[in-house]
């Protein structure tokens, strides 16, 4: 009746239900993970909207489930909920982890990353659902479907680095937020924004993995026409935590007053790697109009090329004629 796709389809979104019912309805659920999301300091609503769920301390709960419902062992395999051993048994995937689903943007669950409680760091802090036919991680963006609307009422897009983050902002009334989990940004996403903004502003985490994805991604987001804004939240803070302890009012003042456009920040970053040396400065400059000579609309680009000779005290022709090198080795 029903082709693969849909099939699988049908199992993710049953087993978001089992998990989001073992979250709010059984006594290690509550006790374990809701216990942990309420002392994170998200909503109960919050937990709903993103229908936020719990896999238990076991090796078969939504296996055991799942055949006694008459649900599919390949269709189970095949959307990673559970893995199967060579000759041997299956097992969960996902166990002892507060869930969350990752939606289509029709709203449908088609994977999952599933955190640890544990603070053991020989344990992966995240388990996410490998590749599947209907789940393309390089092609979706966690929280889109929640923030679409948002996304074009605002004409911007927030970009974070992890599912916390959407959820805390959604929770301080800034809707308008998609992570890309983990994996650097890739083209795909960019397509994906870009059907519904041109205006991206990346709010990452303010270690040195934060600034290196948020130089990669910036180089992605220009390449594809979009304008950058980037953000980054001071060291050991990410948007989550910084509104789980100063509060929404102090993180929207904070994003309002904090973002940077592109060539300001890359300047910055790089200028403070490459501190007095002249010839690592050059190396910058250089770099810079790299990520200028990436923006299609040429009226945009000449127009940073002004930004940046003031910004760095550079002789606008210099730069110019530095775009130009570049746009001739690429062609
Ligand atoms: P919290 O500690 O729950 O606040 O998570 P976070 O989102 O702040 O995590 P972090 O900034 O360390 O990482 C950002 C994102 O990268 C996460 O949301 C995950 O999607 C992903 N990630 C983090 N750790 C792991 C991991 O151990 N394995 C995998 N596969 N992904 C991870
Ligand atoms: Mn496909
Ligand atoms: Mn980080
Ligand atoms: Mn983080
Ligand atoms: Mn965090």
């Amino acid at each position: 009746i029903h082709d693969r796709r849909e099939s699988l389809y049908i199992v993710t979104s049953w087993a978001a239900d089992v998990f989001q019912k073992s979250l709010w309805e059984t006594d290690e659920g509550k006790s374990i993970g809701l216990s942990y999301f309420r002392e994170r300091g998200y909503r109960d609503d919050i937990i709903k909207k993103f229908e936020l769920g719990y896999s238990p301390e076991s090796w078969d709960y939504l296996y055991k489930q799942a055949k006694a419902e008459g649900h599919q062992e390949e269709y189970l395999v095949s959307t990673g909920l559970i893995i199967q051993k060579e000759g041997g048994k299956s097992y969960d995937r996902f166990r002892s982890r507060v869930m969350f689903p990752i939606h289509n943007l029709t709203g449908r669950a088609l994977g999952f990353g599933g955190r640890t409680l544990k603070t053991d760091k020989k344990v992966p802090k995240y388990v996410n659902s490998p590749e599947s036919e209907i789940y393309h991680k390089s092609a979706i963006l966690y929280g889109l479907y929640f923030a679409k609307k948002a996304i074009v009422n605002t004409d911007t897009c927030y970009l974070v680095e992890g599912y916390a983050d959407v959820l805390s902002m959604h929770q301080a009334g800034v809707e308008n937020v998609v992570a890309s989990s983990g994996t650097s940004l890739t083209i795909e996403q960019v397509k994906l924004i870009s059907r519904f903004t041109k205006n991206v502003t990346m709010l990452y985490d303010g270690d040195a993995a934060g600034i290196k994805a948020s130089l990669r991604g910036t180089d992605m987001l220009l390449k594809e026409g979009l304008n950058v804004r980037i953000l980054l939240f001071p060291e050991g803070n990410d948007p989550d935590s910084y509104i789980q302890k100063f509060g929404p009012k102090s993180f929207q003042d904070y994003i309002e007053q904090n973002q940077q456009d592109f060539i300001s920040f890359k300047t910055q970053v790089l200028l403070n790697e490459a501190g007095n040396d002249p010839v690592k400065r050059a190396g910058v400059i250089r770099e810079i109009v790299e990520s200028i000579a990436l923006i299609p609309d040429s009226i945009k680009a000449s127009l940073f090329i002004r930004d940046c000779s003031v910004k760095l005290d550079i002789e606008e022709r210099i730069l110019i004629a530095e775009l130009n090198k570049i746009k001739l080795q690429e062609a």
